[in-house]
């Protein structure tokens, strides 16, 4: 089969490779329609090589069809299933608790991490990814989201992801309606958390440098702003003078625009280049974010205002202003998505025919899997208006 595969810092390739087999009576093997490119994969691009293998696949936002189904999965041969992006048991201590990113029957506990990731290199499993044309799902007892047969994929296909994800930092930020909400970046991840806020009932205001990202969100009822510091005291003066009950931080460890971590951004670089046996510990005790968004969400947030990071960190060593978190008495939520805990809010949603969370205005370009190199670039760059890109395993061309 093709698969999306890393070979380097910036460098992914589409190579030939073995298809996946049945390992466990608990696996499914699906044939992938559509698998997303998700700004979590542009982390392993670059800041997180020196935890891939070069041959790893890619990808962890995949659907299609079950073509094979182990005796002890709870799928069928045909059923069209999503594929959360984590690898969770389902009936665990945490499981139970709506906490499947920390499975306790799953942890990759070599690396010290929780739940396993589909395509998300060493720190998380090693588990080839769902950037190809078939995947192996481990657990699909559990994990698999069975969907129907009438609406196209895209309106599914963020199940395993950027919905949940966006889902759970609106309801980390722990608002009622009525109340603020100020979505830092506006990729998939902030396009979606600004919408949900919205059907909340929140007020949202948004942040993103890009343009096009910014009229995407205003066409959904959001107020944007540049990054500059007159955005910051726009918003301020709109929530009369006291910022935002909540701050959410859509964008994560590589922040553009940041000139107190220049020296995160050389450190981030030159960790790419050092051999394996260096560069890992590097990252895993001393590794530095790009801390621009996190700064300003502290900055920007209400006195006794919640911070719901969905961007993600993975530094160790990344100061943070326990003066000003301590002062303006700051709750800060975090984590990875635990994507089964919040299906059941969401998939109604999906499927209303009014489209709710606008669901039919996101992705921006669709390819096939040949293209990836293309694909990843331009969203990284951000060329072409590119703000989500869906690839079709077994579309030629
Ligand atoms: N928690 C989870 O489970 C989870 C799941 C998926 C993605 N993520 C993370 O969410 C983040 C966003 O993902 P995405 O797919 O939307 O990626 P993305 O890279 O397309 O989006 C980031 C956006 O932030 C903007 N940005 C950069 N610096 C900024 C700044 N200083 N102020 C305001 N905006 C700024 C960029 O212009 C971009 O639009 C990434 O860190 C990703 O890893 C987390
Ligand atoms: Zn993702
Ligand atoms: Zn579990």
């Amino acid at each position: 089969m093709k698969a999306v595969t890393w070979q380097g810092p910036r460098k992914i390739s589409v190579e030939t490779v073995p298809d996946p087999v049945i390992q466990q009576p608990n696996d499914a093997i699906i044939e992938v329609t559509s698998t997303a490119i998700c700004g979590s994969d542009l982390h392993l691009y670059e800041v997180l090589g020196p935890f891939m293998t070069p041959g790893d696949i890619v990808g962890h936002e995949p659907m299609g069809r079950v073509v094979e189904a182990g005796p002890d999965s709870n799928v069928r041969p045909d059923d069209r299933v999503v594929i959360p992006f984590q690898i969770a048991c389902g009936s665990c201590y945490f499981c139970t608790r709506g906490l499947q990113t920390q499975c306790e029957v799953t942890q990759v506990k070599d690396q010290g991490s929780g739940a396993p990731l589909f395509g998300y290199s060493q720190l998380y499993g090693s588990v080839p990814g769902g950037q190809a044309q078939f995947l192996r799902v481990p657990h699909a007892d559990y994990g698999p989201i069975k969907v129907g047969d009438e609406l196209p994929d895209h309106r599914y296909l963020f199940l395993s992801d950027v919905l949940p994800t966006a889902w759970q930092a609106v309801e980390y930020a722990q608002r009622s309606p009525g109340e603020s909400v100020a979505v830092l970046g506006l990729g998939p991840i902030g396009q979606f958390a600004a919408r949900i806020a919205k059907h909340h009932g929140l007020t949202v205001y948004a942040i993103d440098p890009v343009a096009e990202r910014r009229q995407m969100a205003a066409r959904h009822g959001v107020l944007v702003y540049d990054n500059s510091d007159s955005s910051i005291e726009a918003i301020r003066d709109a929530t009369q003078g006291r910022g935002p009950d909540a701050v959410i931080d859509a964008v994560g460890m590589e922040a553009h625009g940041d000139p107190e971590s220049a020296f995160a951004k050389i450190a981030q670089r030159s960790v790419q280049y050092l051999p394996d046996k260096i560069s890992q510990p590097f990252m895993a005790k001393a590794g530095l974010d790009r801390m621009a968004a996190i700064y300003t969400g502290i900055d920007l947030v209400r006195r006794g205002g919640t911070l719901s990071l969905s961007g993600v960190y993975g530094g160790q060593a990344s100061p943070l202003p326990m003066l000003s978190l301590f002062d303006k008495q700051l709750q800060i939520t975090m984590g990875q998505a635990n994507v089964k805990r919040w299906v059941k809010d969401i998939l109604p949603l999906v499927e209303d025919p009014a489209d709710p969370l606008g669901v039919d205005d996101f992705v921006t370009h669709r390819m096939p899997i040949d293209q990836a190199p293309e694909a990843y670039e331009m969203f990284q760059k951000k060329d072409d208006g590119c703000i989500k890109v869906v690839l079709e395993p077994h579309r030629s061309q």
